[in-house]
């Protein structure tokens, strides 16, 4: 099994190198610790079978203190090997034929550790053990020396989990960082806290942006260079239609002209809207003038009152409180004409649009409510894409409006929010710009 993961792989791998050498190191303790404890038993065997060999000791030894039942000794004298009359067994049972010596015998039902030693007068000791009671003595001492390797797994693999974490943190946040860069927001990754291993990486990513910035800023200088080299044939082509009104015309070509006429309007339009384009798209002035936003909206909406009423669109203001921002005036009010003009396109006739300009939560907050169509969820992704008109386009326009209204909100530090009212209350597009109120 391949684990896809970085921070599962180092953990999976260093836990079971830990895992293993942890059950090799406790089975070797184990082992280590038991045939000490069993050798150190048979030595007390030997020194007690010693003691009783010279001195006559019988029975159970004496249990002063609190000495564990499992540790006694049984001492015995065996019957001469050649007794008779009995078969073989002492009065205690312990068979007579033991030869001298350590051995193990099964004896009552039960293994024992046995020690037989002849006196020198003949007559024979054994002292013994149940090996029951031995191995039990030897393996509670062997288990406590691994009592502390157990401690010590679960602790290891809970700090291998926080260091493997911690390590691995520098990569989560870098890709943090760069799924929020945006195409238009291309400032090099920071160097600072990065692990060595990894500068490499983020020095070839800021590479990497550094050249895409450069494309941008080469596509942006070109559009904006056409655009503007493009506006004086455009602006002789209106003259010239014009003028050509003025001549002589048959009815065909009176209508070729109309529509030679609305061509070249929107040509111009294109080109008004690619050089506000590519005047937003550079660098925010660093120190903006403070405008006023009311007055400005309160201007576009007066010029464009013309509009709704050949539409017969009420257009119209909800609420208007007296706020300032710092931004140029002209491009404010790019960003109300473009927004309002949107609303007022795609609301068919004896629709409403709702402007609304207030101060809420620190925020300036300008909102166009029209009750048109609204824009399809699919579409929404993609909007301010420059050229992007939805799948749902129609009429007259560039796709250019909400790339440059985005512009404007984004150097106002702002943020722009297009939402489509919920179908309980019928349709429409909420259009919500808020601009953070910072002290002027
Ligand atoms: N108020 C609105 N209601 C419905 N659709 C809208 C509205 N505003 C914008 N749109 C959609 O967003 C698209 C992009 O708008 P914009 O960038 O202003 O370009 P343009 O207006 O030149 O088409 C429009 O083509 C239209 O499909
Ligand atoms: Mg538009």
């Amino acid at each position: 099994m391949l684990i896809a993961s970085l921070r599962g792989r180092l953990f999976a791998g260093l836990a079971v190198f830990v895992v293993g050498t942890a059950l090799v190191a406790g089975y070797l303790a184990f082992r280590w610790a038991f045939d000490e404890a069993i050798e150190l038993q048979d030595a007390i065997l030997l020194q007690v079978g010693s003691l009783a060999a010279n001195n006559r000791l019988e029975g159970r030894l004496p249990s002063e203190g609190n000495i564990d039942g499992e540790a006694q000794l049984l001492i015995q004298d065996l019957q001469p090997r050649n007794a008779t009359g009995n078969s073989g067994t002492t009065h205690y049972g312990l068979p007579s034929d033991l030869s001298d010596g350590l051995q193990t015998i099964a004896w009552n039902g039960e293994q024992w550790r046995i020690l037989v030693r002849t006196r020198s007068d003949g007559s024979r000791v054994a002292v013994g053990q149940p090996t029951a009671n031995r191995d039990e003595v030897a393996q509670d001492s062997a288990l406590r020396t691994i009592v502390p390797l157990g401690v010590l797994i679960p602790c290891l693999m809970v700090v291998i989990a926080i260091v493997v974490d911690r390590s691995l943190r520098p990569l989560s946040s870098l890709a943090k960082d760069l799924d929020a860069k945006q195409s238009d927001h291309l400032e090099k990754l920071p160097i600072a806290g990065i692990p060595t291993e990894l500068l490499p990486f983020v020095a070839s990513i800021n590479r990497l942006l550094e050249r895409i910035g450069a494309m941008f800023d080469k596509e942006r200088r070109f559009v904006a260079d056409a655009a503007h080299e493009l506006r004086t044939p455009i602006t002789a082509l209106i003259v010239q239609a014009d003028n050509l009104e003025r001549a002589a015309l048959s009815e065909d070509g009176r209508d070729r002209l109309q529509s030679l006429k609305s061509g070249t309007r929107r040509t111009a339009h294109l080109l008004e809207q690619l050089l506000t384009l590519a005047k937003y798209d550079s660098e925010a002035a660093t120190d903006p003038p403070s405008s006023e936003f009311d007055r400005i909206v309160k201007g576009v909406v007066a010029d464009l009152l013309p509009v709704a009423r050949d539409r017969s669109i009420d257009l119209g203001f909800i609420r208007v409180e007296a706020v300032s921002v710092r931004a140029e005036s002209v491009a404010l009010g790019v960003l109300a004409r473009n927004l309002i003009d949107n609303a007022l396109r795609h609301t068919p006739a004896g629709g409403r649009v709702d402007v609304s300009l207030f101060v809420e939560d620190e925020h300036v907050v300008f909102q166009v409510d029209d009750t048109g169509p609204g824009i399809p969820e699919v579409d929404l992704d993609r909007i301010f894409e420059p050229f992007f008109r939805g799948s749902r386009f129609r009429g007259e326009g560039t796709g250019l409006g909400l790339s440059i209204v985005r512009r404007i909100a984004d150097q106002c530090h702002g943020s722009i929010r297009l939402e489509n009212k919920p179908h309980s209350k019928g349709s429409g597009l909420r259009v919500r710009v808020s601009i953070p109120l910072k002290e002027h």
